[in-house]
């Protein structure tokens, strides 16, 4: 199929201000799905909110579409998602990438998790395989394997659009890091080849956008602006200049501010902890295990 045949979907992005991610309904007719929701959080006083998902059920609503899906791109380190939260609101089913289940299994052991937590995917709807595609309506979504910011990563090829989760970032600000656990720099690097040999006229769909003062958030890029102007891998970098670049910069960047709880909630699909005996739900803080030397 020539690049120009492939159908051209409507997607709608939501920015989420405080964590700088973008959320997508992408529809065809009535049919619809959702990816990366965001759950509002609040740190200093432990409580989440639904504000930014709530626009994405009013738009929705609005549309009168039937959401199928909610699709994660990876297990996010910087806002709590919402995939559970629209599971129950709208009837749909989450899935994300098989690899959820190491990542799962690593995130037990760092939070010190008890039985009732069972890393083998179930907290999910369906675990996608490089590969897998899901047809919804007249869409039919592909999942890509982009591993190395997370080990779970996924792009979700759906007719001329490609969601790239944060293998890339906009071309100012280059690619997202992969010192996370199960990140690895030179996976990255060959999932972004994969990303910028689609089609040139693919719509590339960011998860997160981090704009200098000179621009506003921007959502989408194309193949060509990649390819010419990413300040980390453009202008043909070499795997090797790749790795040494990010690894020099992941070691200066300080862990991020929510990572600690965005994880323990992520690895459940969006479902906060189960509720103990008196009535509240807890996250846990594992002291003195995560960062430093021994991350
Ligand atoms: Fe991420």
């Amino acid at each position: 199929m020539s690049p120009s045949r492939r159908p051209h979907h409507e997607v709608q992005a939501f920015f989420h201000a405080d964590t700088h991610t973008f959320t997508y309904v992408v529809h065809e007719g009535r049919a619809a799905v959702v990816i990366d929701p965001v759950l509002d959080y609040e740190p200093a006083a432990a409580r989440v909110g639904t504000a930014a998902v709530d626009a994405v059920l009013a738009y929705v609503r609005e549309h009168r579409l039937t959401v199928a899906w909610v699709l994660e791109t990876h297990v996010h380190a910087d806002h709590f998602s919402a995939g559970d939260h629209l599971r129950e609101a709208l009837g749909a089913r989450l899935a994300i990438g098989a690899g959820i289940t190491r990542t799962q299994a690593r995130g037990k052991a760092l939070f010190g998790l008890g039985e009732e937590f069972v890393p083998d995917g179930r907290q999910f709807d369906r675990l996608l395989a490089d590969g897998d595609v899901l047809h919804v309506g007249a869409m039919a979504i592909r999942a890509m394997a982009t591993p190395g910011h997370t080990d779970e990563g996924l792009t979700y090829l759906i007719g001329d659009a490609a969601f790239v989760g944060d293998t890339l970032l906009a071309p100012d600000t280059g690619t997202a890091r992969c010192d996370f656990p199960g990140g690895d720099a030179a996976q990255l690097y060959a999932s972004i080849q994969k990303i910028l040999a689609l089609p040139e006229d693919t719509r590339l769909f960011l998860c997160h956008d981090y704009p200098p003062a000179t621009r506003g958030p921007m959502p989408e890029t194309r193949i060509a602006a990649q390819r010419q102007g990413n300040v980390h891998v453009g202008q043909g970098a070499t795997g090797a200049a790749f790795v040494a670049l990010r690894t020099a910069r992941d070691a200066t960047l300080p862990v991020p501010q929510l990572l600690l709880p965005a994880l323990q909630v992520n690895l459940r699909g969006g479902r906060l902890p189960p509720v103990e005996g008196d009535g509240v739900r807890y996250l846990r803080l594992p002291l003195n295990r995560y960062g430093g030397s021994g991350a």
